[in-house]
């Protein structure tokens, strides 16, 4: 009944990319003139439901809707409330999504009343001028208008930061300061090499053991267990009584302990977000009325979910370590 994969890892958490659109360019998520999917590709939302439903049934107890940006997807509180029920059932434990908070003032209040109890917002800086320019076409005030109202709503928030070299190396601190002086827990991640984007990765890389040893100059830094079924270590700051999480693809792997698997607006399995290989669902889920099909294929997909992935970012590898853009299954 449970998937486990050939390495004996459980599989229980789902992420779903409900779309592969943003209304954000990040600088080193896309390239600005970014070629979407057409919509004709993109699996119904009922069929997204059903295709969620059967992995509910098959053991996964947390289920992420990523994007792209997921509230930029049609109707998608529809499926927010119909994947609810799993909660309600008790099926699920989670449902939560991870956001660029740009909608976040319109659909929160919502969220909360389908269940949702904690969000993950992106965010790498506070300075309006710099977050314009590192997303492109986001701004600012409307994400702080989002978490806003997010918290009003009684959403717990983490905030996703990714390190970039001179870019937000220097702001650690406040943005630390800020989050936790909010109640939010902060979790810096490390660049990884998805997609190709307009500028060159090396330039952007910053690895975490160096964005610590920053932070150690000036804060207590305390390693502790404490996990939310990812792959992030946390330690708590003394200064602040907060939490800050690290999420090291690149400087520190941890594959071994993975237990997820990702889905995309077209029904592709991915089994690895640092591989290429992936399995299509969406032709057994056409096929027939039945899920038989469809769970027969996810099985053997978790069946060849590889140990791990291979990135590296360097002067000497200068192609993506997969094609795919983040964008197409939302980290
Ligand atoms: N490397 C690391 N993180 C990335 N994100 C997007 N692209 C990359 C990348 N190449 C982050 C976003 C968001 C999450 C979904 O992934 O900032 O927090
Ligand atoms: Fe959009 Fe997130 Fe990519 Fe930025 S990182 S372009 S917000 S999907």
């Amino acid at each position: 009944m449970n998937m486990i994969d050939p390495f004996g890892r459980t599989i229980s958490y789902l992420r779903v990319s409900v779309t592969d659109r943003c209304d954000f360019r990040c600088t080193y998520c896309m390239a600005e003139d970014m070629a979407f999917l057409p919509k004709k590709d993109l699996l119904s939302l009922e069929e997204l439901d059903r295709l969620t439903t059967v992995f509910v049934e098959k053991g996964v107890k947390k289920l992420r809707l990523t994007g792209g940006e997921p509230l930029v997807r049609k109707n998608i509180m529809h499926l927010v409330r119909q994947i609810s029920r799993h909660l309600e059932s008790g099926a699920l434990e989670e449902l939560t999504l991870t956001t660029n908070g740009s909608q976040l003032s319109r659909f929160a209040a919502e969220l909360a009343d389908c269940g949702v109890r904690r969000i993950n917002v992106s965010l790498d800086t506070l300075d309006a001028q710099k977050f314009h320019t590192i997303t492109r076409w986001g701004h600012l005030d409307r994400v702080m208008a989002g978490i806003d109202t997010a918290q009003a709503a009684g959403l717990k928030i983490k905030i996703n930061a990714v390190a970039l070299k001179g870019f937000n190396d220097a702001e650690l601190p406040e943005l630390m300061r800020w989050a936790h002086g909010r109640g939010m827990d902060l979790t810096v991640i490390e660049t990884m090499p998805m997609g190709e984007i307009d500028e060159d990765r090396t330039d952007q890389y910053l690895p975490l053991s160096l964005v610590r040893a920053g932070l150690e100059r000036q804060f207590t830094l305390t390693d502790i267990p404490y996990k939310t079924g990812g792959p992030a270590r946390y330690v708590e700051v003394a200064e602040t009584g907060g939490r800050l999480g690290f999420i090291t693809p690149m400087t520190h792997n941890f594959c071994e302990s993975c237990n997820r698997v990702r889905l995309t607006c077209t029904g592709t399995l991915y089994m690895c977000l640092g591989q290429d290989d992936a399995a299509d669902l969406r032709a057994p889920l056409r096929a027939s009325e039945g899920n038989e099909l469809l769970s027969n294929a996810i099985d053997e997909a978790i069946g060849r979910k590889p140990k791990g992935h291979d990135f590296i970012i360097d002067r000497n590898t200068r192609r993506p370590a997969v094609s795919r853009h983040m964008s197409v299954t939302g980290g």
